[in-house]
């Protein structure tokens, strides 16, 4: 049966280890968190794409469909509008008129990935309408492309996350995807107030490596072995274990030079107040960090994440990846 109207979600990520040593080949971790993205898409006759999304300050914009994806696109339409005309151009269909909405139940400020979660919403929620079945690694692909179309470089990992859930092990560009199979990780998360750019993040460090080739690539290298030793402590929910690996993996990112004050304050206090280990999460520089307790320390970490002045987001991990609303 032919549908007009469809609501899809996809959830936001955190990137366990491995982060900018992953764009560069390097296997990293993600974990999928249970705040979503949300994307609702209506099939009309106007010949219009139009598209409200409050969360990035969009609202009314409409364009004719047959100019889609060309030329200026505003920056909170980008991702939506890029990953339809990608769509519509490989599976050769076209549409009489659209109309989108997304909703996010995290910030946009977050570093949880509500580019990438939208853009994954909207591959899917287009495979429901055309009736195209994409599976899992289509979505994956198309939206990846989508993501590298707008913003020149990534691995991908945010957008494994919206599409398959769970925890993954991830290589670029999707060469490995796997699901590791846990029960919980429940991690602390302390958001620093500060909002990181990634792609500027990216090329910071890539910076350093053209001046320092062999001690960038001998990090990315230690950062790979850090996942691959984390890899069966996150399956066996050795949490102490895997605290000491974020330990190191943090020292690694500190000495890209991706790290902040605001982050390493963060950081040690939830170390000195009982964690296992701590670390950034993502590109660094601002958004994230992470980190994991016994289960009788983990207020107390939060309570000292606050006191050096980062606010503590509650997420379950492990979550669902994309999926149709009833
Ligand atoms: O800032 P985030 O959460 O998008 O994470 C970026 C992680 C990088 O490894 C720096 C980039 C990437 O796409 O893997």
């Amino acid at each position: 049966m032919k549908i007009n109207k469809v609501t899809v979600s996809a959830p936001g990520k955190l990137m366990l280890f491995g982060e900018h040593a992953v764009v560069y080949g390097h296997p990293c971790i993600v974990t999928a968190v249970d705040q979503r993205m949300f994307v609702t898409a209506e099939v009309n006759d106007s010949g219009n794409f139009e598209l409200e999304a409050p969360d990035v300050k969009v609202s009314a914009y409409k364009r004719p469909l047959s100019e889609i994806g060309i030329g200026e696109i505003p920056m909170g339409a980008q991702f939506v509008e890029t990953a339809i005309a990608n769509v519509v151009i490989k599976y050769k269909k076209s549409l009489t008129g659209l109309k989108v909405i997304t909703r996010s139940e995290f910030s946009s400020q977050f570093g949880f990935g509500s580019s990438s979660a939208s853009t994954v919403c909207m591959v899917k929620a287009l495979s429901e309408l055309l009736g195209l079945k994409l599976k899992e690694k289509e979505i994956f692909d198309i939206a990846f492309r989508t993501v590298l179309d707008i913003q020149g470089k990534g691995s991908g990992f945010d957008v494994a996350a919206g599409v398959y859930g769970g925890t993954l092990y991830f290589v670029t560009p999707g060469k490995t995807i796997e699901k590791l199979k846990i029960k919980t990780l429940p991690l602390i998360v302390g958001y620093s107030g500060v909002k990181a750019d990634t792609v500027t993040l990216i090329n910071k460090v890539s910076d350093t490596a053209k001046d320092y080739p062999r001690v960038i690539n001998g990090i990315y290298d230690i950062v790979g072995v850090i996942v691959n030793e984390a890899k069966p402590y996150v399956v066996k929910e050795n949490f102490e274990e895997l605290g000491r690996l974020m330990n190191l993996n943090q020292g690694l990112l500190e000495s890209m030079g991706v790290s902040i004050n605001k982050l390493s304050q963060m950081i040690y206090a939830a170390c000195e107040n009982g964690a296992y280990g701590a670390k950034l999460s993502g590109a660094g520089r601002g958004d994230c960090i992470i980190a994991l307790a016994p289960s009788k320390n983990v207020s107390t970490v939060g309570k000292a994440i606050e006191k050096v002045g980062g606010t503590v987001i509650k997420v379950k991990t492990n979550a669902e990846g994309v999926r149709v609303e009833k």
